[in-house]
């Protein structure tokens, strides 16, 4: 991208040198070393150059240098006929830049390829990175935790294969277990042959369903134990449930064939109704991993580690290890029957991915209260000697809470993410039905759907991964606040606009004549989009996309209240406003699209 700060930056090292070698300094500097910021307000210029960082060297007051600067550089504009200017403010040297030459520039730039070029910043090019992101266990629905998990993920990783990046898209589904068995068996003992469409529910809520039923019967039976006198912890190892459930675990384990085939008829019905959350939130995968096939190769490596003395037997038979110079604590990878843990899986997981795909990075999106078991993973790979081990990373992201209070996902008071769409979108719905735009929008149904999505996944990535956050239905939904439905309304008016007017193929479009204010922090914005792309990347993190696009969304509605468009007198005027506009549609579509955000031509 054009970059309209660098030609004054080299102006102003080359006066610094010049003055340098005046002073008989025999020290030069660097283009780095020449800080360009942007002026509190418009009316002091475009760019601004704090001169703080020579002063040592020139052994002169900040001001002083700004006033020699401005001199000198005003010879040489005067020398090359510019329309720019310079004017020392303090310590501060303020430029005025040609507007007409720059708009032109930056304009041409984005209108010069098909496939919007310009935009593609190259910072990870090549790069092969793996995001494993979702990751759901098979005895309930996602829930709103997971839609965080799943549009940053996403999000990443389109913005990673945006900047260059070769990204392959992954999910573990924690397909076995003891959770898993604790649905399977509240179903075999009181689901008398229901399926999903036999009872009309959604087939992975059938299955959580079931879930729920389970922890609600255990909980009688831990509260009886309890008031008989045991302990609590006794008395959930003691439950009649738990016990039931431990000795379903065996059989799954033992290859039971009834069992077998109720864990694949229940796991079905789970992920088949994921698969179709995920589709509705536009969110999708390369490949899908499943415990129940890695943690076999867990173990393998668990034993490979015994067999090299990385990792040692315990009195009582279990496998650990011993992680003190790592500053973790001991940690055990096998059970003395030999039944692996969560951390097995995970290990047989990272090994079969670098297989399939040799990955240079590795990237975990899971939540912050896994970070001690991402770090003992880590070491654990090290250790086994794996050297790309060197290159995992947890994407750490915090808790979302809803105003009625905390998430809670093993008690079954969860908010199903469906739900929740479907309630953003009811609401959306109403909002449309209360303008009287139902016919106007055309699919009122699908619009409602869009708009929810825009708000959910806006609000969800607006705030930086590693924070908490709570989730405000309303206000996300909000049509004139920092929301979603706010840009999607800003892209929706850029469109009805350019449907009204009939680009000519080959008009003669003049970008010089872009020289407002507004205009002007317009066209800035614009010349900034390459950049924020690389820095989301660079941080991992999508709300600095967000934040860019509320900045965007912003400045181009005052731009449409204060320079008239369709309707100017100026007929040059107005096409090249339209092309503007037309340029911060493209840059909104590019950028909803890798933060999630349905573009919608009419709302
Ligand atoms: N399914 C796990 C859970 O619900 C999260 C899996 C995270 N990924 C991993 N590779 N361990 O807690």
């Amino acid at each position: 991208m054009y970059d309209y700060k660098q030609p004054w930056k080299e102006k102003i090292a080359a006066v610094i040198n010049v003055l340098l070698n005046e002073a008989g300094v025999s020290e030069q500097i660097n283009l780095q070393q020449v800080v360009a910021e942007n002026p509190p307000n418009p009316q002091m210029g475009d760019i601004g150059f704090p001169m703080f960082g020579f002063s040592k060297l020139l052994r002169k007051g900040p001001p002083q240098i700004a006033s020699i600067v401005q001199d000198k550089i005003k010879q040489v504009l005067k020398n090359e006929n510019s329309n720019a200017s310079v004017e020392a403010q303090g310590p501060y040297l303020n430029v005025r830049i040609d507007r007409a030459e720059t708009s032109k520039a930056i304009l041409n730039e984005v209108f010069k390829d098909q496939d919007f070029s310009f935009a593609k910043p190259n910072n990870m090019n090549g790069r092969k990175v793996m995001v494993e992101f979702s990751s759901p266990n098979t005895n309930k629905p996602l829930h709103l935790g997971h839609l965080r998990n799943d549009v940053l993920g996403e999000s990443i990783s389109r913005i990673l294969a945006a900047c260059g990046a070769e990204v392959q898209k992954v999910c573990i589904i924690n397909d076995r277990g003891i959770h898993i068995c604790k649905s399977m068996l509240a179903y075999k003992e009181n689901g008398q042959n229901t399926t999903p469409q036999s009872e009309g529910v959604k087939s992975d809520r059938f299955v959580g369903d079931w879930y729920v039923s389970f922890s609600k019967k255990l909980k009688t039976e831990v509260d009886e134990l309890v008031s008989s006198g045991i302990k609590k912890e006794e008395a959930e190892i003691q439950a009649p449930s738990m016990k039931k459930a431990q000795e379903m675990l065996r059989s799954w384990e033992e290859g039971d064939s009834e069992t077998i085939e109720l864990w694949k008829k229940m796991n079905g019905w789970a992920i088949e109704g994921m698969k179709k959350t995920y589709e509705r939130t536009g969110i999708s995968f390369d490949k899908y991993y499943f415990e129940s096939e890695t943690y076999k190769l867990g173990k393998d490596e668990v034993l490979k580690g015994l067999e090299s003395g990385i990792f040692f037997k315990q009195d009582d038979g279990s496998i650990a290890a011993d992680l003190n110079e790592d500053k973790l604590d001991k940690k055990i990878l096998m059970r003395s029957d030999g039944t692996s843990i969560y951390i097995t899986q995970d290990l047989g997981t990272a090994v079969s991915r670098h297989k399939d795909w040799p990955f240079e990075q590795l990237i975990y999106v899971v939540g912050s209260e896994q970070q001690y078991h991402f770090k003992v993973l880590f070491v654990l790979l090290k250790k086994l000697g794996y050297p790309w081990a060197e290159n995992l990373h947890h994407l750490s992201y915090g808790m979302v809470n809803l105003p009625e209070g905390k998430m809670k996902s093993r008690e079954g008071t969860v908010v199903d993410a469906d739900d929740l769409i479907d309630s953003l979108k009811e609401m959306a719905l109403t909002e449309i039905q209360e303008k009287g735009r139902e016919e106007a929008v055309g699919e009122p149904q699908a619009v409602a759907e869009n708009i929810a999505l825009g708000a959910l996944h806006y609000f969800l990535l607006q705030t930086s991964p590693v924070k908490d956050m709570l989730f405000d239905p309303k206000e996300s939904l909000s049509f004139t606040g920092n929301t979603g439905p706010y840009l999607q309304y800003m892209g929706a008016r850029i469109s009805s606009m350019l449907r009204k007017k009939e680009q000519t193929e080959n008009e003669e479009i003049n970008f010089s004549l872009l020289v407002s204010d507004i205009e002007w922090e317009l066209i800035k914005l614009i010349a900034i989009y390459p950049d924020t792309l690389s820095e989301a990347a660079n941080n991992l993190d999508p709300s600095h996309l967000i934040g860019y696009l509320y900045e965007l969304s912003k400045t181009f509605s005052r731009f449409y209240h204060e320079c008239p468009i369709l309707n100017c007198d100026d007929t040059n005027l107005s096409s090249v406003r339209l092309k503007l506009s037309y340029a911060v549609m493209l840059i909104l579509k590019d950028a909803f699209h890798l933060v999630c955000i349905p573009f919608l031509d009419i709302m």
